[in-house]
């Protein structure tokens, strides 16, 4: 059987919360008539309206979030649903939003939010209400795999459900440029032979083989080359362990790191990761690290899984599913706590997951999604994630390593693009990992 044992350990110290601004937002309105549904006159009364808030901005994230949207509708008819969309892929700006609406009493009735530590901020402010109700309803635990129930909990309770799973160390490629340079993607199962193809690539007249984008897609191929470095590694970077160089096995991560950006226009790090994968779309670039919600901006332009592009996992991780889980959760004090409730149960629920999922290249987080439902690729993260002999959670995507941490690595991954120095970056980390230690409250056991 598998091992993918989690444990969330369970004692949390309060920190400040960092909140900034600067973002941008869109409103999506269905025009629909409210009505009240409170039927206690002596409490607030209920408008019969839902808002929440997300991410999901490129033309692929948007195609899903509104199909899930469409299953609320049409449980939901009479709700006037109002989904907030901020632009920024990974979060990173929804998040400093929605921080400072939470933490000011403003709560929108539920937030994206990755499973992990990204919740705990709130739960330690005493700012969520945990689910458990929801997933003993709707009978969670009997569809969703244990690694993922563990992922939802704080101090043994449910604070989150789960609407899908992302797998993160994937390199997604263009098939048609690696076929006409006759690369043959098993050639490319270590960094050796994934750095061999690129030479070969640049030898052939293209310039840059490698795509990157904006700072969080560096830090999220940084992520993966750690994951390279074996699982064992993994554990100890995201248990605040890895304090020291002297065993050379950070050096090496970035050393292979460096030669990986080595491949790619530097100049291109402020592009959103769907402009960056657009580029691996149109042959520009052969190659980028990326999560599989890549696998729809694809589709949206026609493309052919293993006809026009492909993906394969990030070299020396075959054995290995990294984890990112979008999840919705139930903030203290919303204006709506009915629909809340409701939107909770169409997230968690298979008709939900199997409208969202299927265009979202994302698997479904229930074990009885209607696969026919699902892409080739989608199929085949299904039975990698079965038979995956390890899982890790994403640091970048949320789950893996406290937020602070989580911020600092970007910022460090972002120098080290500039600076390019390997033993100052590898000591910054281990500082990091120092300064921020009383942070690591979770106890992560991937082995
Ligand atoms: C991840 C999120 C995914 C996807 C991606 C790019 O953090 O979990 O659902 O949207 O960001 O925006």
């Amino acid at each position: 059987m598998l091992s993918r044992k989690v444990i969330l350990s369970a004692f949390i110290s309060l920190s400040a919360v960092v909140i900034a601004g600067g973002i941008t937002l869109y409103f999506l309105f269905f025009d629909k008539s409210a009505v009240l549904v409170s039927e206690n006159p002596t409490k607030r009364q209920e408008i019969n309206a839902l808002n929440f808030y997300n991410w999901w901005t490129s033309p692929g994230e948007s195609a899903a979030i509104n199909a899930l949207v469409k299953v609320f509708m049409k449980n939901y008819p009479d709700v006037a649903i109002m989904p907030s969309a901020v632009v920024g892929g990974g979060g990173f700006s929804m998040m400093n939003t929605v921080k400072e609406m939470v933490m000011s009493g403003q709560a929108p009735d539920a937030f994206q939010m990755h499973a992990g530590y990204e919740g705990l901020p709130y739960y330690k402010a005493g700012l969520l209400d945990p689910v458990d109700d929801i997933w003993h309803s709707e009978k969670l635990e009997e569809v969703i795999p244990s690694v993922v129930q563990d992922m939802n909990k704080y101090d043994g309770k449910y604070y989150s459900v789960p609407v899908d799973i992302h797998r993160v160390n994937l390199v997604w490629y263009n098939k048609r440029l690696l076929d006409e340079y006759g690369i043959s993607v098993s050639e490319l199962s270590d960094w050796k032979g994934f750095f061999a193809a690129c030479d070969k690539l640049k030898a052939s007249g293209v310039e840059h083989p490698v795509r990157v984008g904006e700072a969080w897609t560096l830090s999220h191929a940084f992520e993966q080359f750690v994951a390279s470095e074996g699982i064992d590694f993994y554990q100890d970077w995201i248990n605040g362990k890895v304090l020291s160089l002297s065993n050379g096995r950070m050096l090496r991560v970035l050393e292979n790191f460096k030669k990986y950006l080595s491949y790619a226009d530097l100049n291109l790090t402020k592009d959103a990761w769907n402009e960056a994968i657009d580029d691996v779309k149109n042959g520009e670039s052969a190659f980028m690290i990326m999560g599989d919600w890549a696998n729809q901006e694809f589709k949206v332009s026609d493309k052919r899984y293993n006809i026009d592009y492909g993906v394969f996992p990030v070299p020396g991780t075959e054995d290995i599913y990294g984890l990112c889980v979008d999840t919705f959760q139930r903030p203290k004090n919303i204006s709506h706590p009915t629909n809340a409730d409701r939107w909770l149960r169409v997230v968690s629920s298979k008709e939900g997951q199997d409208a969202f999922n299927p265009l979202k290249g994302s698997i479904s987080a229930r074990t009885d999604a209607d696969i026919s439902r699902y892409d080739a690729y989608q199929q085949s993260a299904i039975s990698d994630f079965w038979k995956s002999r390890y899982m890790f959670p994403s640091v970048v995507h949320g789950s893996g390593a406290p937020q602070e941490y989580r911020d600092k690595l970007s910022e460090l991954i972002s120098d080290f693009v500039i600076n390019k120095d390997v033993n100052a970056t590898g000591e910054a980390l281990i500082a990091a990992s120092l300064f921020f230690k009383d942070q690591y409250v979770i106890n992560w056991s991937l082995k």
